[in-house]
Parts: C-alpha cells; sequence; structure tokens
C-alpha cells in the first residue's frame, strides 16, 4: 500500500510585521536582519487567532483541495510546540471538534520545527493500518506569543501560520517514497523554553526562569547546515539516485544562508529550493506545508517531480522525506 498527498493548504494572519517596524524598539535594522536571515517581514496572529484557528482555517483549504469531507478523516494530527493549552486537551482535539472530523482520533506532535516531516511519517504508518481513512496533516504555530520580543537574537527570526495535508492510501507501491527521520538529544539545550515539569514551581530557579523562547544561534546554524545537507544525501543514497536527479527541496524556513550553504554543499543550484522565507520568517512546523502549499498553488509542482521535504530544529530533531508529486 502507498500513500499520496490529496490536496494542500495554508493561512497566514493578515498582519505583517516589517524588519523596519522592529528596529523601531529594538536595537536591530532591516539590513541586519535581511543579510543575516533573508527575512523582510513575518505575520503576526492578531487577537481572533491562536494554533488551532490558524490550522482550522489551513485544514479546510487542504479538505477542499482534496475534495474530502471531514467525516472521512481517520485522524488529526498537529505538528506544533506553541499549543492552545500548555499540557492537555491537545490543539488536535479543538481542530477535530472543529472542522466536524467527527470519525477521528486527534493528537499534537512535538518535534518543533522538524514536527511536519514526523508527523507525514506518521501520517503513512496510520495509513499502513487503516487504508480507508485519509489523515489531515497539519502544523501550526503562534510563534509570537512565546518571544521575549526584546531579544533582537531570537524575536527578529519568527513567525506565525498554519499548513495543512491531506494524505490517503494508494493500491501499489510507494512512489519511490522514502524518509529519513533522526534525532539528538545532546543538543537540547540549544533551543528550549522553560515552564515545564523540570523543576518544582516553588523552587527559586522555577520562579526567576523566563517563560520565552531561547535560542543559542550559532549553534544551532551549524547543525542545521551540517544536518540538512545529510538528509538529502542520505535520502539519496536510499532511493539510489543523485542529488542533480532532484526537482525541487521544499526544507523548513530557517534562515535563508542555511538553505544557500546547503546548496552549495551538495552542489545544488538554488532555484531548486522553494523559499518564502522573506515573507514568513522562520513558522516553525508550520513552515513546511506552508511552502509546500504556496508552491502547489503557484504551480511550481508538477505530475512525477521528485521533492523532498526536510525540517530541522529543537530537540535537537531532523529529516526529511522524498516522494514523487502526485497528479491529480
Ligand atoms: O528552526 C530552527 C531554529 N533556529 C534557527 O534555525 C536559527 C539558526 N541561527 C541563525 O539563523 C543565526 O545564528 C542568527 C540569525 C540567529 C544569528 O546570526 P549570526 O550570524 O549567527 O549572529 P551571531 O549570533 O553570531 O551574532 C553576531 C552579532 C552579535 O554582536 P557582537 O557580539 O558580535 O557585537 C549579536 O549581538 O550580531 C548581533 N546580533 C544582531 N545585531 C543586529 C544578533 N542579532 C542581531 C540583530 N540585529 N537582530
Amino acid at each position: 500500500m502507498g500513500a499520496k498527498i490529496l490536496g494542500t493548504g495554508s493561512y497566514l494572519p493578515p498582519k505583517e510585521v516589517t524588519n523596519d517596524d522592529l528596529a523601531a524598539s529594538l536595537d536591530t535594522s532591516d539590513e541586519w536582519i535581511f543579510s543575516h536571515t533573508g527575512i523582510h517581514s513575518r505575520h503576526i496572529a492578531g487577537p481572533e487567532d491562536c494554533t488551532s484557528t490558524m490550522a482550522v482555517k489551513a485544514a479546510q483549504k487542504a479538505l477542499d483541495a482534496a475534495k474530502v469531507p471531514a467525516e472521512k478523516i481517520g485522524a488529526v494530527i498537529v505538528a506544533t510546540s506553541t499549543p492552545d493549552y500548555d499540557t492537555f486537551p491537545s490543539t488536535a482535539c479543538i481542530v477535530q471538534n472543529a472542522l466536524g472530523c467527527v470519525n477521528a482520533a486527534a493528537y499534537d506532535l512535538q518535534a518543533a520545527c522538524t514536527g511536519f516531516i514526523y508527523a507525514l511519517e506518521q501520517a503513512r504508518c496510520y495509513l499502513a493500518l487503516h487504508p480507508t481513512r485519509p489523515v489531515l496533516v497539519i502544523g501550526s504555530e503562534t510563534l509570537s506569543r512565546i518571544l521575549d520580543w526584546k531579544d533582537r537574537g531570537s524575536c527578529i527570526l519568527f513567525g506565525d501560520g498554519a499548513g495543512a495535508v491531506v494524505i490517503a492510501a494508494t493500491p501499489g507501491g510507494n512512489e519511490g517514497w522514502t524518509t529519513h527521520l533522526r534525532a539528538d538529544g545532546s543538543g537540547a539545550e540549544f533551543i528550549l523554553r522553560e515552564g515545564g515539569t523540570r523543576l518544582d514551581p516553588e523552587s527559586d530557579e522555577a520562579k526567576s526562569l523566563s517563560r520565552a523562547l531561547m535560542l543559542k544561534g550559532r549553534q544551532v546554524f551549524n547543525f542545521a547546515v551540517k544536518t540538512f545537507a545529510d538528509i538529502i544525501e542520505n535520502l539519496c543514497a536510499e532511493s539510489g539516485i543523485k542529488s542533480s536527479d532532484l526537482d525541487m527541496i521544499v526544507a523548513h524556513q530557517a534562515n535563508g544562508r542555511i538553505i544557500e550553504a546547503t546548496a552549495r554543499r551538495i552542489d545544488l543550484p538554488l532555484d531548486k529550493f522553494f523559499m518564502n522565507i522573506e515573507s514568513t520568517g522562520n513558522t516553525s512546523a508550520a513552515s513546511v506545508p506552508v511552502a509546500l502549499d504556496q508552491a502547489v498553488r503557484a504551480g511550481r509542482l508538477k505530475e512525477g517531480m521528485r521533492i523532498v521535504m526536510a525540517g530541522f530544529g529543537s530537540g535537537l530533531t531532523y529529516g526529511g522525506t522524498m516522494m514523487t508529486w502526485p497528479g491529480n
């Protein structure tokens, strides 16, 4: 039994915040941010939006594109690090109810910026056991609500949004679908957010901790450049193809320089990498499905193209999936 993506959708909140807007209250500049990251602006959720509402808007578009009614969905998986509620209920349950996926299981998956890639693979596993029940895979993030807006080393990087796909089982082979997922917890401290059960909440340490995202940017940058190239090379080796046989790479939009360095490292032209970071920033688990949907709607993805989707981020986690883009 194989699997294929039947439809995609995405949603970016309407409010755009430019680098100049940030520079009005932060010691930074459009020139610094753009030259170091490739970002000019990002979308920031207004009070009407949160992770579940953006997920619902993206998922409804994916269901419409796939022409799959909500009640047919067997599982709703929401990849997020910024759930509506800190612990439970899962954001996926809020989304399941709002969409009317009345016959679906629903759960969140936390693998940070690699979350969508992990969730897609879980969907394929689910479909192997339940081939008549398509899966809704969503990446949605409201990172703006966990940032320290005074920390120029992190807040300039991130944005909000959601992307989604409907994936269904297909008879026959896997159409060249190969996945490579890994983690390296030795780098857990490179991107983290305090506030869980690690510490006694009454301890002085817990009371003095910030609950904002903390980033060791340079360490993450070096990790990302190495692992992104490794992901692509491993997927190609497993599939017995050369990287030059790839038609498009839809990668996590963390920093334009990470993508450029990877392209150089594996000797692939930059125009094979889909890029939207200039206007989205890093939207973590939403980044790959938003980019995928934009590529689909711009007519950039054609039937038969060999594509790689890849992510890397907190955990540390990293991974990629290679497939042949299906026809309608
Ligand atoms: O999705 C995965 C999550 N995260 C990432 O992928 C992030 C990966 N890392 C990065 O994208 C980059 O490391 C950053 C964009 C975060 C930082 O760029 P960098 O070239 O690694 O800069 P740096 O952290 O080494 O800092 C260089 C200088 C420092 O000043 P000094 O100490 O040399 O005087 C920083 O204080 O740049 C300064 N700096 C800034 N200056 C103006 C850091 N952020 C800013 C800023 N505006 N926004």
